[in-house]
């Protein structure tokens, strides 16, 4: 499935992601470099912050607790923000849109 990383002032980024695993994954591998997930997904650093898009909110759901509250240590949170480690792509999410933030420091 595709994954697409905006930016704001920067060309859109396309990285083929595989069913099962995080979006924080899929942006490792594709190289995307704001996304730094210090802790590997443990759920413990928020520098895999990004921004779904509403029209995306539906297939991606919503933040746990405990995810929400990690949420508060990440760089200018809002409605939108998720923690990328702790979102798993699924068929459905093929083509999804994640706003990447400007800084993760
Ligand atoms: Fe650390 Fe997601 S990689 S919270």
């Amino acid at each position: 499935v595709k994954v697409v990383f905006k930016k704001e002032g920067a060309e859109d980024r396309v990285v083929e992601g595989q069913v099962g695993n995080s979006i924080m994954e899929t942006a490792l591998d594709g190289n995307i470099g704001e996304i730094l997930a210090d802790c590997g997904g443990a759920l413990s650093c928020a520098t895999c912050h990004v921004y779904v898009p509403k029209e995306w909110q539906d297939r991606v759901g919503t933040a746990g607790a405990e995810e929400e509250a990690m949420l508060e240590m990440a760089v200018d949170p809002d409605e939108r923000s998720r923690l990328s480690c702790q979102i798993g792509l699924s068929d459905e999410m093929d083509g999804v849109e994640i706003i990447l933030p400007k800084s993760q420091l």
